[in-house]
């Protein structure tokens, strides 16, 4: 069997499950945020006498849910042995993930992490860079909260925030746009998987450790994983936009791409503020500072005027007047697409070298170049913006292939 289609089942299988675990991963971060910022102080004597420092209660799937929270540990009974622990989503989650990233990027590096046109350099050091990427990107954020971790709360966003910027900044300067987008979102989403397996799980093993052992924990253990579990609140959108939006070439080919990651990564973290306020908000019967989502919102529209598609040239506004012909189609394909679509190599199982094929795949090939504009691949034949309007108007009047 052929290697490539062997490799897209793989890539298949990996995004699935991949997807699967980041659901889970997610959902279990966000209700235990939802969680903690929805507790109220007790109602009943015997949850006081118990210790306990907050409850919600909840109703879903035809029952009700009485949950309490011991702020350092409870100290009225043993702990149970069968202790729910949540670690494997997020594990799983960075493993599926880096399965996926090497599948894709690290295995086809040529294809997928460089272009030439942004930086001439060998597959195999752009590999290199781009796993010193995400354990740069762990080693000095795990710094800066080392070092401001003590400090206001303020410095640490602000220094966390200065050297995402950074990071999206370099990345952009060195790897395929796509790529770029992808690693910023896998260098953030390695740092959450880091903070549960370096931080929170080892924090909270102690002081099982120390509760079983008939000792008071230490408290610090408490404080550090909750500083690092808002970090990952904080950090689950701008993830989730870093990695889909690589699939949307106009976010991505720009000169300035990496201003329209940092831009859309901010949305992601200010419209996750509201929601985590919120809860809160409900509690002390308070208002949703939506406000924080309504300017998230605004960067976004604001990104939607910057990138709207400039105006047809004069040169593709006097073409549209009369209609294409399948030559001229065949000519941009045959000089643009069939390199990497032919029929040796049939990336994606796409190949373009007849006018049969290009009928076939009229539809992919419209949506491919003239909408998402994800192809050419980095755009590596240098295809014009009047070429894709070209296919455009060939498929908008029925993809004739009639010469
Ligand atoms: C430099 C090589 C290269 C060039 C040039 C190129 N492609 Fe591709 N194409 C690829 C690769 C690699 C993939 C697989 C992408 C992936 O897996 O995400 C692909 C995938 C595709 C797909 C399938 C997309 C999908 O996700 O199902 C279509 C359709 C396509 N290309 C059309 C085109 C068209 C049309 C052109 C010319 C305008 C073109 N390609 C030029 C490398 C290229």
């Amino acid at each position: 069997m052929d290697i490539a289609y062997l490799f897209d089942w793989l890539n298949l299988l990996l995004r699935w499950a991949h997807v699967i675990t980041a659901v889970a991963w997610i959902g279990a971060s966000f209700y235990f945020v939802m969680l903690d910022n929805s507790l109220s102080p007790p109602t009943h004597d015997d949850l006081k006498r118990k210790g306990v420092d907050g409850e919600m209660w909840a109703v879903h799937g035809g029952g009700f849910y009485h949950s309490n929270k011991y702020m350092v540990a409870p100290r009225w009974l043993p702990l149970p042995q069968n202790l729910h622990w949540s670690y494997w989503e997020s594990y799983s989650t960075w493993l599926t993930g880096f399965g996926l990233f090497t599948t894709l990027y690290l295995y086809n590096a040529g294809t997928f992490l460089v272009d030439k046109t942004v930086y001439d350099w060998t597959p195999g050091a752009a590999i290199g860079a781009a796993l010193g990427f995400l354990a740069a990107f762990w080693l000095i954020y795990d710094g800066i909260c080392r070092t401001l971790g003590q400090r206001k709360n303020g410095d640490i966003v602000v220094g966390i925030c200065v050297f995402v910027v950074f990071a999206s900044w370099l990345a952009c300067q060195l790897f395929a746009g796509r790529a770029a987008f992808l690693l910023v979102g896998a260098m953030l989403a390695t740092a959450m998987s880091a903070n549960v397996f370096f931080w929170i799980i080892p924090g909270q093993r102690k002081v099982v450790a120390s509760l079983r052992a008939g000792e008071t924990p230490d408290p610090v253990h408490g404080k550090r994983g909750k500083q690092r579990s808002v970090h990952n609140t904080y950090f689950t959108l701008p993830v989730l936009i870093a990695m889909i939006s690589n699939h949307y070439g106009w976010l991505y080919q720009g000169p300035n791409n990496w201003l329209v990651l940092v831009l859309l990564m901010l949305a992601g973290a200010l419209i996750r503020h509201s929601f985590v306020a919120r809860h809160k908000a409900h509690v002390l019967g308070k208002r949703t500072p939506w406000e924080h989502a309504v300017a998230g919102t605004l960067v976004l529209l604001g990104l939607a005027i910057w990138l709207a598609p400039p105006p047809p040239s004069a040169a593709a506004q006097a073409a549209a007047a009369k209609p294409v012909t399948f030559a001229e189609v065949k000519a941009v394909i045959d000089q643009r697409c069939t390199m990497c679509h032919n029929a040796q190599v049939q990336s994606k199982n796409v190949a373009l070298h007849t006018p049969e094929l290009i009928r076939q795949h009229a539809q992919a090939v419209f949506q491919q170049a003239s909408v998402l504009k994800l192809m050419p691949m980095n755009n590596a034949t240098q295809i014009t913006e009047d070429e894709r309007t070209l296919i455009k108007r060939w498929f908008e009047a029925g993809a004739p292939t009639a010469p």
